[in-house]
């Protein structure tokens, strides 16, 4: 039997065995910390009938406007956001649906708040973590070259019930867009292009 309950300071001194694992992102203690402080019901561990550690989930939020304004009118023009900090498995109770469990109920907590989207970072080869990022519908929003600087990552985002539009994903829809107009764009353009871009940028930089 697995119980849930909230993360508490003391996990910090139990946790070992489980961020001591190569895909698993060690913050400072201090990190841990505030992020529990701050948003404790975003922080959630398993624990096993023996008080063994077997899982957990340390997330944020990130609030721009108020989290529910009037008549619920002003929702559209807030950004509000739920981040998963780290989410690590312990070995001996891995691809028994932890994971998903945990990621689940996250992402449920920032629906009631009415928050437009998740997001996480994840190293690109954490194949087995990504495969559980995308069955729960995240999408690759955007890579980010050595941002471990040993591996690529990727930027991953689940737009939430709110989002109809999916506007979390636009901007690099957008992106996408203007790359894709450049590249059909014939040859002598895009060289008088880059060249105008050179010269506003040295007549910037000198
Ligand atoms: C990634 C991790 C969190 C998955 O946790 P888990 O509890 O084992 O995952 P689940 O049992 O919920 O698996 C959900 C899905 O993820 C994928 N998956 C997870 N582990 C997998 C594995 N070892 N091999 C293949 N697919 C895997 C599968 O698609 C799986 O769905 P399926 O069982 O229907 O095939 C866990 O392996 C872990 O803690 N890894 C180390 C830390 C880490 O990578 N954290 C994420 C950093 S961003």
């Amino acid at each position: 039997m697995t119980a849930l309950r909230e993360f508490v300071l003391q996990d910090l001194f139990k946790f070992n065995r489980i961020v001591f694992d190569p895909l698993t992102e060690v913050y400072p203690l201090l990190y841990f910390y505030n992020k529990i402080l701050e948003f404790p019901l975003l922080a959630e561990v398993a624990v096993a009938p023996d008080g063994q550690m077997m899982g957990f989930l340390i997330g944020s939020r990130q609030v721009d406007g108020a989290d529910r304004v009037g008549d619920g009118k002003d929702l559209d023009l807030n950004n509000n956001h739920g981040h998963v900090c780290t989410l690590s498995i312990n070995h001996d109770y891995r691809c028994l649906g932890l994971g998903t469990h945990l990621m689940k109920r996250f992402n449920n907590r920032l629906e009631l708040k009415q928050d437009l989207f998740v997001d996480l970072f994840v190293r690109s080869r954490n194949v087995n973590a990504i495969r559980l990022y995308k069955s729960l519908g995240y999408v690759i929003y955007q890579k980010l070259p050595c941002f471990y600087g040993d591996d690529d990552g990727y930027d991953m985002r689940l737009p939430l019930s709110r989002d109809v539009e999916r506007r979390c994903l636009q901007n690099q829809e957008y992106l996408m867009g203007i790359l894709f107009l450049l590249l059909r764009l014939p040859r002598k353009y895009l060289i008088s292009l880059w060249h105008a871009l050179l010269k506003l940028l040295t007549k910037k930089l000198f």
